[in-house]
């Protein structure tokens, strides 16, 4: 197993706001964390990556236990910002961690502005870019990251809704080729539904994983997606606290 988590505990002050928390995650496998809104996914992220001490509990990735600040994850937190004042590139090398010179993170990172459509944007600020070209310059600077695992927190929830749909396109066909285990944090049911191959639902007050639903289908499209009504039901079912149907 990549990503274990075993009764993951967490409040804030007198809050409780997470209680045995227990999922894992299997080597290169795409899962969803989907719940909503205070519910306590980006305190999952936060505690997964040392950021926040658990209160209880804990994780193991490749079977041996993390404590602390981890290399084993990249991490894109809600509402990754940009620096105004440097360029693209130097944005996307900024947190990047490659065994070597800077010159060789500069190259590494320049082979793939056009894999993550920014070709041409190396040396422009980001104020000159799109909102879903900042979000993909942000994506970009996780993934150089030579970390295992991507934990990504709601990567396109600022966007508006064709743009989002347009950037989970992208991710979808990226998937392959990023070649990682991901841990998305979404509140955008049709966005988990679409890019994962499983999804666990998170109830809240205080949060537990409540439910899980694996998705098989190898062709994902925009008109699959819209065929998932019964999916849809099935996971509004249970993030509204239903027994299984
Ligand atoms: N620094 C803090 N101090 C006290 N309470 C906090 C703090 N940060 C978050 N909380 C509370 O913890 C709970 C979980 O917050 P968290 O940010 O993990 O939710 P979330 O599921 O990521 O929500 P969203 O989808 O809106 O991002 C919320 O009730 C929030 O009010
Ligand atoms: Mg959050």
């Amino acid at each position: 197993m990549k990503l274990q988590v075993q009764g993951l505990a967490f409040s804030y002050e007198e809050k409780k706001i997470l209680d045995g928390i227990d999922f894992s995650v299997k080597e290169g496998e795409f899962v969803s964390l989907l719940g909503a809104s205070g519910s306590g996914k980006s305190t999952i992220l936060k505690l997964l990556t040392g950021v926040l001490k658990p209160e209880g509990g804990g994780m193991a990735v490749d079977g041996q236990a993390i404590r602390g600040i981890s290399e084993k994850f990249a991490y894109m937190p809600q509402n990754d910002l940009l620096f105004p004042w440097k360029t693209i590139l130097e944005n996307v090398c900024l947190y990047g961690r490659i065994h070597g010179s800077a010159e060789v993170m500069r190259r590494e990172a320049k082979e793939n502005f056009s894999l993550f459509g920014l070709d041409g944007y190396e040396d422009k600020y980001p104020a000159q870019l799109s909102g879903g070209m900042r979000q993909r310059a942000a994506f970009l600077r996780t993934a150089l990251c030579q970390a295992d695992i991507l934990l990504l927190d709601e990567p396109f929830g600022a966007l508006d809704v064709i743009t989002r749909g347009e950037m989970q396109d992208w991710l979808l066909s990226m998937r392959k080729r990023l070649n990682r285990t991901v841990l998305l944090v979404t509140h955008d049911m049709d966005e988990a539904i679409y890019l994962s191959d499983r999804i666990l639902i998170l109830g809240q007050s205080p949060a537990r994983i409540t439910g899980e639903i694996a998705i098989e289908e190898k062709g994902r499209t925009r008109e699959w997606l819209y065929g998932q009504g019964e999916l849809r039901r099935a996971l509004h079912r249970q993030i509204m606290g239903e027994t299984k149907a």
